[in-house]
């Protein structure tokens, strides 16, 4: 039995204001693929949907004169690291299994290089799947940062998504 849902996650209010903020509807899809491809790779797929639901939710905004400035993004990121404590943190604060919670926060921290120095890594199977999700999902010119989603539609996803989780772990014996 899973200590805490996606739901509990989504429902949260630093959930809405970080996560909303970088796009619940990009989450919601990374949350997905995560998942599936957790099923495919043998990682777990609560962990995995869990850490793609939250691999943004250290974003902040780069505005000059109100616009986004990329170049800006670019050289001075630091969002998977600022994303890595702030998921540690909701999660543990919701009652999340200490160990899930590491693990989570990790895949949120390598979900991209930008956190990294330069070399070679061994990523594990959940921080590689995270990787590769957000990589589904992303669109040209950073759209996927910006689609839209009704409030109810994005509830229903979620649902839905436990759903699955909690049948999946069921046949896995977790
Ligand atoms: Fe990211
Ligand atoms: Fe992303």
């Amino acid at each position: 039995m899973r200590k805490v849902t996606i739901k509990d996650i989504y429902q949260h209010q630093i959930a809405q204001k970080y996560v909303r903020r970088s796009g619940m509807a990009h989450a919601i899809s990374v949350a997905y693929h995560s998942f599936r491809l957790a099923l495919q790779h043998n990682a777990n797929p609560d962990w995995a949907a869990k850490a793609g639901f939250l691999h943004d939710i250290g974003h902040y905004e780069w505005y000059k004169d109100g616009e986004w400035d990329y170049q800006q993004y670019r050289e001075f990121d630091i969002h998977p690291i600022k994303g890595a404590e702030r998921a540690h943190k909701l999660l543990v604060r919701l009652g999340e299994d200490l160990q899930a919670a590491k693990e989570i926060a990790h895949a949120v921290l390598y979900h991209t290089d930008s956190a990294l120095p330069e070399g070679q890594f061994k990523f594990n199977s959940l921080q590689k799947i995270v990787h590769l999700a957000d990589e589904k999902d992303k669109k040209p010119g950073d759209q996927h940062h910006y689609s839209k989603m009704d409030a109810q539609k994005e509830l229903a996803l979620v649902e839905k998504l436990d759903q699955e989780i909690d049948r999946s772990l069921l046949k896995l014996g977790m």
